[in-house]
Formats: structure tokens, C-alpha cells, sequence
């Protein structure tokens, strides 16, 4: 975590129910003279202890926002996201209409609430928008470089042409997901994609363009990326230009019950 946050008990509102200390993952709360009390600041911080006391007497300090009291568990209906998921289609043709920032801030926010590895919480968000043109134009550039190993490697390349807007596909946003756990990474970006097209919006995972950023020196240095910082996709996103009549045909699933 990047900043340093303490978890306080009010003594005066714990009831000493244990209900923190049954719940916490790390076995970091005890019960002394019916009152919680915090082994040591050096936990997750992942906030169950806060988030389950029935009297809300432990907060956690050093956080921009409050916790939410939560009335109702939000209703996900079960058929309706299967039914999203199964109807989701890469995108790769957008329409010429801009995507709003309060939109790009609840794609974030979907990214931002995904849990991390030890809740880490180290994935950012680099978004490209009005200036897109510019990481796109250093990205062709070195695509294009490259294109004659790629012809080879990889199956269908020869038959891809590389256009200006090969990696954007004009769509009007594109975020980049940067971490170091590629996992975590990847379930925000899932979590993101999901949001996007709550919106009516469409996506482009693009693995191309998160690879030329890892390995183009000059477009590393343009999106001023840090040693380190390693980006797990990049999330292309606009309205969609195209219309999906039918679901696409999956392959069974390979599961094993043991
Ligand atoms: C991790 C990842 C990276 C991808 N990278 C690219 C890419 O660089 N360019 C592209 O056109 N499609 C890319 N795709 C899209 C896949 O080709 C696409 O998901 C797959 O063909 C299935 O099509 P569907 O998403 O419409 O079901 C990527 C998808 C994933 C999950």
C-alpha cells in the first residue's frame, strides 16, 4: 500500500462481540477486557474488521473517503450477467462520439475496488485521450519495425496491415492498467471492461499495444513508465460501430470435479 494508515478502536462503542476478530484474515485482533484490541499496524489494512463491526467502532485513519454504510446488498441479477458476459464482443470499429469523463471515472472506480494481491492495491491507471494520437503514432512506428518478426512468429500477421490508428481503432479513450501483479492487474481490467459496457460502451483489450509499451524503449519514455511498471493491458474504449446479431460459439468448458 502506498500510504501509511492506522486502524483505531473507539473502547467507549466496542461491545467486544468478536465478531472483527473472528473475520480478520490474519489473526490480528484479540479480546482483551471485552474490547477488541489491534495486535499490530502492520496488517493488510484490508478493512474487514471496520467493515463488519455491528457498532462501528473501528475505523481506519489516512483515507480520502468514508466507508459506505451498506442498507442492502446491491442486487446482481444472475441470468442478466451471464447473459452480458456471453454477449460481449471485442471491439474494434467505434463510433465517433466521446466517452464522458464521469464515465472514465466509474471505469476506474470498478478498477480502483477490485481486490489485489495481499490488497496491495498497486494498480494505476494511465489514461490516454485527447493526446492519444501521439502514443499510438510511436507505437505504429515501432510495430512497424518489428512487423517482419512478427510475420513469422505469429499465424495470421502477414495478412494484418498496420494503419495509422491500428492500435486505437479511432475509438476516443484508451486506459492503460499498470502494475506489477499481473493478476491483479488483470482482474481490475476485467472488473473495468464490465463497467464499460454497463455503459453501452465497447472494448478492445489490447494485448499489441500493452506489449510494444513494455518493450519500446521511446514509448516508455513518452508515457514516462517507471522501471518496473509493467502494463497488463490496455483497454481500448468507445462506443461500438457494430452490431452482434448472436452470441459466438465457445468451446466446452474443461472442468474436473475431484
Ligand atoms: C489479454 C487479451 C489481449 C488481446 N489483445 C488483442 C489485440 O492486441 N488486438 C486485437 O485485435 N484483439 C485482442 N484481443 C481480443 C481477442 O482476440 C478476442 O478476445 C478473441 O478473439 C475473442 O473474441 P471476442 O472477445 O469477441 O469474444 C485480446 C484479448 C485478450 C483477452
Amino acid at each position: 500500500m502506498k500510504y501509511q494508515h492506522i486502524i483505531e478502536v473507539n473502547k467507549d462503542l466496542c461491545i467486544g462481540c468478536g465478531l472483527c476478530k473472528n473475520d480478520c484474515p490474519v489473526n490480528n485482533i484479540v479480546i482483551e477486557n471485552k474490547k477488541s484490541v489491534i495486535k499490530n499496524q502492520d496488517c493488510l489494512m484490508c478493512g474487514h474488521c471496520a467493515a463488519i463491526c455491528p457498532v462501528s467502532a473501528i475505523t481506519l485513519t489516512g483515507f480520502d473517503e468514508p466507508p459506505i454504510e451498506l442498507t442492502e446488498k446491491p442486487n446482481l441479477d444472475s441470468d442478466e450477467l451471464l447473459m452480458a458476459i456471453k454477449s460481449r464482443r471485442t471491439i474494434r470499429n467505434f463510433k465517433d462520439k466521446e466517452v464522458s469523463p464521469e464515465i472514465v471515472n466509474q471505469i476506474i472506480e470498478a478498477g480502483r475496488y477490485t481486490p489485489s494481491a495481499k490488497n496491495s492495491q498497486d494498480v494505476s491507471y494511465i489514461v490516454l485521450d485527447k493526446e492519444k494520437a501521439v502514443y499510438e503514432e510511436a507505437a505504429v512506428k515501432f510495430f512497424r519495425k518489428i512487423k517482419p518478426v512478427a510475420n513469422i512468429a505469429v499465424k495470421y500477421s502477414k495478412e494484418v496491415s498496420i494503419d495509422d490508428n491500428f492500435f486505437f481503432k479511432h475509438a476516443p479513450i484508451a486506459i492503460m492498467v499498470v502494475t506489477k501483479d499481473k493478476i491483479s492487474g488483470s482482474l481490475a481490467a476485467s472488473n473495468m471492461a464490465l463497467m464499460a459496457e454497463s455503459y453501452g460502451l465497447g472494448v478492445l483489450f489490447s494485448g499489441l499495444f500493452s506489449d510494444v509499451a513494455n518493450n519500446s524503449l521511446n514509448l516508455r519514455k513518452l508515457l514516462t513508465l517507471k522501471h518496473g511498471d509493467h502494463v497488463i493491458t490496455t483497454l481500448v474504449i468507445g462506443y461500438p460501430n457494430v452490431k452482434y446479431r448472436r452470441t459466438v460459439q465457445k468451446e466446452a468448458a474443461n472442468v474436473r470435479y475431484l
